[in-house]
């Protein structure tokens, strides 16, 4: 296995490449106890070269130990091994991608490899097992996302005709011959050209659509709700859209995926990077990281998400745990805390005048920092990146919709920081300088009393 490059960006208990490059997660699954993710990888230099899935496993969420990668593209039907998904087929660990080849046609076709030991991977001698879009269909065609239901085995993949995005559905018995039972989901005019990365799950009773659509105006990824109605008999299904909702208010956020473990959640990773960013560590010889992972709710209709409470296996240093009082434009409340992988968390008063900031990864006098700020007015949040170090500067506006209190939860590890903001989660890569490891929270408004500031050392 190649060596792992040390750098002073990369992410202590976020999934990163050791070398080289990274994109979407894939092939999320918990087999035999154990959580696997696989990841779109480059391993020979940091930049977009041909895919291979990467390959790691953890027992807890938290701790990843490194795998062989598991594809390589290594076959005449394939200069890529694209995004795809994991099943559990007669305790075999079996993965279904999509062998991309531009100079073919069609360029995208679907292909399954399986694995006794969960480690070493086979491809199947019948790949590829779907082998092109229907007709009628653009050659965009990938990302199959592999479920069971019922007697069968299902299969969304992305889609796009006459320019607008969707969704196939395919039926099969045994992973290997597959029916298409057509295009159960597209985009209602204004969703993008072609759905990257689907996926179909339930979640609390409700169905939810996941994609990435491209060239969707003000949206990367979204969650959409509605009703599925499987007819494997007739070769059809159908959903009905009800409502959509973006999944992460980040920039830095693209083509995540979820499964449901032994407990019942629904955990979700995204890709912490998008395509064309300004990519830092380039110059250090990686690129990208994944989320951290996050459970799915349902709150007054809409899809919610916290991180796995594993989180908690992290803690090291407890910097506070209880009330914090904040007198009106006093500075400096945080003086004890210093650190660069860090969680905080803390509730918000649901009324109160101005506005409470939350400064972190600041340098000594504060003039460098990624900075929350929450503004009782307007109820909303702003996360403003523009003295954050290197990388894009950001400022970015997310509306409250609601009258309650409000809880901040907050990771930060190295090189990002993800936010969930009553559930809304926000994603961001930041480039602070090392020694920019300062905090403060403060309020300009009112006095008030934060009654449950947490604030850990995570490791
Ligand atoms: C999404 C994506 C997928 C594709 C993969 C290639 O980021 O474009 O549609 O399978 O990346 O790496």
């Amino acid at each position: 296995m190649t060596q792992r490059i040390k750098d002073y960006y990369r992410p202590v208990y976020h999934i990163s490449p050791p070398s080289g490059w990274m994109n979407d997660p894939n092939g999320l699954i918990q087999f035999r106890g154990k959580y696997h993710v696989f990841y779109q990888h480059y391993p020979y230099a940091p930049k977009d070269g041909p895919k291979h899935w990467g390959h790691v496993i953890s027992d807890d969420l938290v701790h990843w130990e490194r795998l062989p990668i598991a594809l390589t593209p290594d076959t005449d039907y394939e200069k890529g091994c694209w995004s795809g998904s994991a099943v559990n087929n007669h305790d075999e660990l079996t993965l279904i991608y999509t062998a991309h080849d531009e100079s073919r046609k069609p360029k995208q076709v679907q292909c399954i490899a399986s694995s006794v030991d969960g480690v070493n991977f086979k491809k199947h001698e019948k790949n590829p097992v779907i082998s092109g879009p229907p007709e009628g269909f653009g050659e965009d065609f990938r990302d199959p996302k592999v479920f069971r239901y019922g007697e069968w085995w299902y299969l969304v993949v992305g889609c796009t005709k006459n320019n607008e995005g969707g969704i196939l559905l395919y039926g099969s018995k045994d992973l290997l011959s597959w029916d298409c039972f057509g295009r159960i989901c597209q985009s209602s005019g204004n969703q993008g050209t072609m759905w990257e990365c689907p996926d179909l799950f339930e979640l609390e009773g409700t169905w939810v659509l996941l994609c990435s659509p491209m060239n969707m105006e003000g949206s990367k990824c979204i969650f959409i709700s509605g009703t599925m109605d499987f007819r494997p008999h007739e070769k059809r299904g159908l959903f009905i859209q009800e409502n959509w909702q973006d999944v992460d208010y980040g920039l830095d956020f693209y083509a995540p995926q979820t499964f449901i473990d032994d407990r019942g959640r629904r955990i979700l990773i995204g890709w912490m990077d998008m395509w064309n960013s300004e990519y830092i560590t380039c110059q250090n010889g990686w690129i990208g990281a994944l989320t951290f992972p996050r459970e799915l709710y349902r709150e007054h209709g809409v899809i919610r998400q916290r991180p796995v409470e594993e989180v908690s296996l992290l803690r090291k240093t407890c910097f506070w745990n209880g009330n914090i009082s904040l007198t009106s434009g006093q500075r400096g409340n945080l003086k004890a805390v210093s650190g660069s992988s860090m969680e905080i968390a803390f509730t918000i008063p649901g009324t109160a005048k101005g506005s409470v900031s939350l400064c972190l990864r600041a340098c000594e006098d504060r003039r460098k920092k990624t900075l929350l700020v929450y503004d009782f007015d307007s109820r909303t949040f702003i996360i403003d990146k523009r003295q954050a170090g290197a990388g894009k500067p950001d400022y970015k506006k997310i509306p409250i919709d609601a009258d309650e209190k409000i809880t901040v939860h907050i990771l930060v590890d190295k090189s990002s920081v993800e936010f969930f903001l009553s559930g809304r989660a926000v994603s961001c890569r930041i480039y602070p300088d090392p020694s920019w490891v300062f905090y403060d929270i403060f309020s300009d408004g009112d006095d008030m009393v934060i009654p449950d500031l947490r604030i850990y050392e995570l490791g």
